[in-house]
């Protein structure tokens, strides 16, 4: 099945420069943008976007940092892509993912991990929308 998810380059990745290396790997993986766009979060924004984190200890963080530099949105399209996505991203913790995977070539931490992406077809949905109008993200 041919499906659609949210891909995000973190300001960690975004401050070393390191946008055009991670798009390279989605594009190498099969996992083919059809939207994307460099913006700033407020903090206001990042909490809307990970409102489902709310109660963790680590939100607050979270939404800081989300928030302190330009991020990369991308919406990727491919077979099986929120899956194949997740995969190639690896663990949250960068010290815990895999050999080849993106957060472990390119986070420092579990809270500077790189990139992030969505984990079901309900969460891509709600993110995908949360970034992309139905002009900018065209019909499959
Ligand atoms: P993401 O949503 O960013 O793709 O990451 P994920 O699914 O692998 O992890 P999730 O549980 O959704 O957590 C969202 C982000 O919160 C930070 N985090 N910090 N300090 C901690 O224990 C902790 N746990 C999670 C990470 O930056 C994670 O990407
Ligand atoms: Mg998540």
């Amino acid at each position: 099945m041919i499906e659609r998810t949210l891909a995000i380059i973190k300001p960690d990745a975004t401050g070393r420069h390191q946008s055009g290396a991670i798009l390279q790997r989605y594009e190498q993986a099969g996992l083919v943008p059809v939207a994307m766009k460099l913006v700033r979060l407020t903090k206001a924004q990042a909490e809307g976007f990970y409102y489902i984190h709310k109660q963790r200890p680590f939100f607050d963080s979270l939404c800081s940092f989300m928030s302190s530099g330009p991020i990369v949105v991308i919406a990727l399209e491919g077979e099986q892509a929120i899956k194949r996505h997740r995969d190639l991203m690896g663990a949250t913790d960068p010290a815990k993912a895999a050999e080849g995977s993106l957060r472990k070539a390119f986070g420092t931490h579990i809270e500077h991990n790189a990139v992030h992406g969505s984990d079901s077809s309900e969460t891509a949905q709600f993110e995908l929308a949360y970034f992309f109008n139905a002009l900018e993200l065209p019909q499959p």
